[in-house]
């Protein structure tokens, strides 16, 4: 799928695997070799993210998801975070990264990271593709970014507007004035 003329790319495939890589070899290193990793992925829009993220960590790593809602089919977050979908896997003990694609409120990693830690890991660390710093509402902060961006609503590598252009490879932003 290609993306409408009118949405300029932010960041190209290639961009965005040099920010995985990074991001892989930062979680590698953070974690003891006989520790274990565990990678949960925040549905829907970090799908993609998450199985580019752990196929680039070599080192065992187990994955679940979670799924949290907060945006519902509108461009602004409702500022609720309602949890459709729970991990199924123990976390007792090992090193959970939380993955994300984007951060923005930080109101659903703030939540999420909260009702994790109850689950007595031994680090819970929070990532994210990208970083919408400047909307920040509460005290939340990732451990590993991928880009910090400005205030544009971005589609594509798994995010979305009203569930339309999440399998665009690169990511672009909706331009404001764009109302189709
Ligand atoms: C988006 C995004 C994050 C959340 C970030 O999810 O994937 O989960 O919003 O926003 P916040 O920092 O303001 O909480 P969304 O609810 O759009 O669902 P989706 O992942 O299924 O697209």
């Amino acid at each position: 799928m290609k993306a409408p003329k009118e949405f300029p790319c932010m960041f190209t495939h290639v961009q965005i695997s040099e920010m995985v890589t990074r991001i892989a070899r930062s979680i590698e290193k953070q974690v003891p070799e006989e520790e274990e990793i565990v990678c949960i992925g925040v549905l829907k829009g970090a799908w993609i993210f998450h199985s580019d993220l752990v196929r680039e960590i070599k080192r065992p790593v187990s994955i679940d998801f979670v799924k949290a809602s907060s945006y519902g089919n509108q461009m602004i977050s409702s500022g609720v975070v309602r949890i459709e979908k729970d991990i199924e896997t123990d976390i007792q003990g090992k090193h959970v990264f939380l993955v994300e694609d984007i951060i923005d409120t930080g109101r659903t990693l703030k939540f999420l990271k909260a009702r994790l830690s109850e689950g007595g890991a031994k680090s819970v660390s929070l990532v994210a593709l990208l970083d919408k710093k400047v909307k920040r509402e509460v005290d939340c902060d990732a451990d590993l970014v991928g880009a910090v961006i400005e205030d544009k609503f971005v589609v594509g590598y798994g995010l979305d507007w009203a569930e339309r252009y999440r399998t665009l490879p690169d990511i672009h932003f909706v331009p404001e004035d764009y109302a189709k």
